[in-house]
């Protein structure tokens, strides 16, 4: 059984393989510049792992894997104009670095790319493949314009946010585990339980992401600290601070989410002092855990051999670790 470690280095090694720079430049620089620029590699991973579940032979996901990684990477150059996000993985972002078009066409590319990656599959489960890739596919898109729509209004319910977070982070997530389970020869009704697992999985980290955007060490994190208030993000850290504020702490929040005048460090320092006053913070790790908690029940019932769920297992506990 490979371990976490050494399934990354099958996706580098895989990346490495494809690495191509052709014409023209301007289109396949950007793509090779985010691909190559590390990430954690987690979504390639999880359908490797999905894969370890059910068969020895991973090697025959690797193709498929580094198809969902280039998925997830177009996903992150576009919502990082969406997002107005200077900084991904502690390097400038594309379009930034070169120009919003670039970073919409290199995106595009890097989306049709990993349709022909996923698509190397055995033929035989090709359909069931593409059917779960294609809906995931579509369903964050229409998570991505929730949280585009929850930006301009100021009551989001904690349902409304947890509908968004699973469409734009879980369901990929959930897809990755449940077409690495499909590959490694799962029958359709244990490929659907692992997707369940993942939604767990991709609850808990987007709201760690979450967290880790007002919360986190920007080293590790690689990206702006602050990034999410400043874009009026409905988190639940801000939901569920809205929920529990006082009158005088809720007019502090609509004051900062409502105004588009502001000195950006006095906004981020308000809105956090206010999340830290109410225990914003504690409250949504014990969240992520109870995701967490969940995923590691789901995994529980899967009938393969211990050994096989170690890294899965191995996983969860440190996404809970990872926040503490
Ligand atoms: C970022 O995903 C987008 C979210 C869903 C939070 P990751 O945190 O997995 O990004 P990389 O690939 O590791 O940089
Ligand atoms: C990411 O949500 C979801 C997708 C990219 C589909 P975020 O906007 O929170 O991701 P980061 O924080 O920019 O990585
Ligand atoms: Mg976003
Ligand atoms: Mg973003
Ligand atoms: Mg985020």
């Amino acid at each position: 059984m490979k371990t976490i470690e050494q399934l990354q280095v099958l996706i580098d090694d895989e990346i490495h393989a494809q690495y191509r720079i052709l014409e023209p430049r301007e289109l396949y620089e950007p793509m090779w510049y985010t691909l190559s620029n590390g990430g954690k590699r987690l979504r390639p991973v999880f359908v490797l792992m999905g894969c370890q579940l059910f068969c020895d032979d991973v090697r025959k996901a690797a193709l498929p894997a580094l198809g969902i990684e280039m998925f997830h990477n177009f996903t992150l150059l576009h919502d990082d104009i969406m997002d107005k996000a200077f900084m991904r993985r502690n390097l400038p972002t594309v379009h930034i670095k070169w120009d919003v078009n670039r970073a919409i066409l290199s995106g595009d590319a890097l989306a049709i790319q990993s349709n022909i990656f996923i698509a190397s599959c055995d033929k035989d489960i090709l359909p069931d493949v593409l059917s779960v890739f294609n809906t995931t596919a579509l369903q964050v898109c229409e998570g991505q314009q929730y949280d585009l729509n929850f930006e301009r209004i100021a009551e989001v319910s904690v349902a409304e946010y947890l509908n968004m977070i699973r469409l734009k982070t879980a369901v990929l997530i959930a897809g990755s585990l449940q077409i690495g389970a499909l590959i490694g020869g799962a029958d359709s009704a244990w490929a659907a339980k692992v997707y369940e697992m993942g939604d767990m999985i991709g609850m808990a980290f987007q709201l760690q992401d979450d967290f880790l955007d007002t919360f986190g060490n920007p080293v590790t994190f690689g990206k702006n600290i602050g990034g999410d208030i400043l874009a009026n993000k409905k988190t639940f850290l801000l939901i569920k601070a809205r929920e529990m504020a006082n009158d005088e702490q809720r007019a502090i929040l609509d004051h900062y989410y409502a105004s588009e005048d502001f000195n950006a460090d006095v906004k981020i320092g308000s809105v956090k002092k206010v999340f830290h006053d109410l225990d914003i913070d504690k409250i949504t790790i014990d969240k992520v855990h109870f995701y967490s908690q969940k995923a590691l029940e789901i995994l529980e019932e899967i009938p393969v051999e211990k050994d096989r769920k170690v890294e899965l297992e191995k996983f969860t506990r440190n996404l809970m670790d990872r926040i503490r």
